[in-house]
C-alpha cells in the first residue's frame, strides 16, 4: 500500500537524534544539543514586526509567483550581494523555504530512470528528491584533499542533474569562484543541470562565499537561496530560487498543484528580511562568538577541525559521539550524512553562548 520508496527509507537522520534528546532530558541529564541545525537566534525584532503588521482580516490563497514586491526584493539583493541581474519576473520564484524546492527538482526536470547526482556526505534531501521522482542516484565522495570538492570526472554518462552545495553542509567547505566556470563547461558539455543549494552563503567568517549565479555562464544553474539560516527564519518557511526562465516557468506551473507558495504576510516580513543587512552582521557575530569559545576547547583536546570554514557547523575528527552523549553533549557522527562522513563529527553551533561555554568546560574535564 505505501511506496516502496518511502517504506524502505531508513528514519530520517535527525528523528533518531531528536529521540536521543528526548530520552537524556527525561533522564534528567542537562543537555547541550550540537545536533540538529536548526538556529536558536532571535528573528529581529523589524521582521517579526513587518509580519505582525501585513496580517490581514483574511489571508486568500497565496500565488505560486509570489508577490512582486518579493521577487523584486530577491532581485535587488542578489544584485547588491553578488553584482548579478537576475529578473524578478523571469528568473526568480519564492518557494516555502527550500527543502521542498530542492525536494521536487528532480520531479519538474523529468529525471525518471536518468542520473541524480551529489556529493557525500550530504544534506538528505537531494538524495530523496531524487529516489522519490523515479531517477537513479550516483554519489561522488567529497575527498578532504580535494577541498570536498566532486570529481566531475567520476559523473555518471547519464546524468541530468548534479547537486552541489557550498558552503556545504556538514563540512563547512567552500567553493572558489572559479569552481562553478568549471560546472557551467562541464553542464554545457554533458547536457545536464546544476541545482546549487546556497542556504548558507551567508553564514561566513572570513570573505564572503560566491553564488553559483556568478558563474560566466549560468544558464544551467538553478539556484536554491533562503531566509531560514541568514535571518534565523526556519519556521517562517521562506526562500525563493533563482534560475533559467524556462525552468521558472515550470516552477511556476508545478507548484500551485502542490500547494507550496508561502503566505503573502510571511512573504511581507520575508521582504522585510532580504532588504536588511544589519540583523545578519549581528547573526555572523553571534556565530563567530561562539566559534571563539568552540574551537579553542575543542583544539585542546587534540581533535581536529577540518573545512569549517563558513556555515554554522564545525566538522571535526577525534570525538566519539557515543563518550560525548554521556556528558550531555549531542553531535552528529559524520556517517550520518554519508559514508564519507566517517571518522568525523559535525557540531552545529545552535546552542546559546552560554551553553557552549558550559560544553567548552565540560569538554575540559573529560578524562
Ligand atoms: C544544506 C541545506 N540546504 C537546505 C536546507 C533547507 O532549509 P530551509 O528549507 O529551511 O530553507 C538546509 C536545512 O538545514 C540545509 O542544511
Amino acid at each position: 500500500m505505501i511506496n516502496p520508496v518511502l517504506s524502505e527509507m531508513a528514519v530520517y537522520p535527525f528523528t533518531r537524534l531528536e529521540e536521543e534528546r528526548r530520552r537524556l532530558v527525561a533522564a534528567g541529564v542537562d543537555v547541550v544539543d550540537f545536533g540538529k541545525g536548526d538556529p536558536n537566534e532571535p528573528t529581529d525584532p523589524m521582521i517579526r514586526q513587518a509580519l505582525v503588521d501585513a496580517l490581514p482580516e483574511r489571508a486568500p490563497y497565496p500565488l505560486a509567483q509570489g508577490l512582486p514586491e518579493l521577487r523584486e526584493a530577491a532581485s535587488a539583493w542578489l544584485e547588491r550581494r553578488f553584482g548579478v541581474a537576475v529578473d524578478p519576473d523571469r528568473e526568480i520564484v519564492p518557494t516555502y523555504g527550500s527543502k521542498e524546492a530542492i525536494f521536487s527538482l528532480a520531479q519538474v526536470l523529468g529525471t525518471e530512470g536518468r542520473v541524480v547526482a551529489f556529493g557525500e556526505p550530504a544534506y538528505p534531501v537531494y538524495e530523496r528528491g531524487a529516489l522519490f521522482a523515479g531517477a537513479r542516484v550516483q554519489t561522488l565522495p567529497l575527498r578532504r584533499e580535494n577541498g570536498f570538492l566532486p570529481d566531475l570526472g567520476e559523473l555518471d554518462a547519464d546524468v541530468v542533474l548534479l547537486w552541489v552545495n557550498y558552503p556545504h553542509n556538514p563540512t563547512g567547505a567552500l567553493a572558489p569562484r572559479a569552481f562553478y566556470d568549471e560546472l557551467a563547461e562541464a553542464a554545457e558539455r554533458h547536457d545536464f543541470v546544476v541545482g546549487s543549494d546556497e542556504a548558507y552563503t551567508e553564514l561566513w567568517f572570513g570573505e564572503p562565499p560566491p553564488s553559483a549565479l556568478q558563474a560566466a555562464d549560468r544558464s544551467r544553474f538553478v539556484v536554491f537561496q533562503t531566509l531560514s539560516k541568514r535571518s534565523s527564519m526556519t519556521g517562517y518557511r521562506s526562500g525563493f530560487v533563482a534560475g533559467p526562465p524556462e525552468v521558472v516557468a515550470a516552477l511556476k506551473s508545478y507548484r500551485p498543484t502542490v500547494g507550496t507558495a508561502p503566505q503573502e504576510f510571511v512573504q511581507r516580513a520575508s521582504v522585510a528580511a532580504w532588504n536588511d543587512e544589519r540583523h545578519v552582521d549581528e547573526t555572523r557575530a553571534r556565530y563567530r562568538a561562539k566559534r571563539d569559545v568552540l574551537i579553542p576547547a575543542i583544539e585542546a583536546r587534540g581533535w581536529e577541525i577540518v573545512a569549517s570554514e563558513a556555515t554554522m557547523y564545525l566538522w571535526v575528527v577525534g570525538p566519539d559521539p557515543e563518550a560525548l552523549l554521556e556528558h550531555g553533549i549531542i553531535v552528529s557522527p559524520g556517517e550520518m550524512f554519508g559514508p564519507s562522513g566517517q571518522g568525523y563529527v559535525r557540531f552545529a553551533l545552535v546552542p546559546t553562548l552560554e551553553e557552549c561555554e558550559r560544553a567548552a568546560e565540560i569538554l575540559g574535564e573529560l578524562p
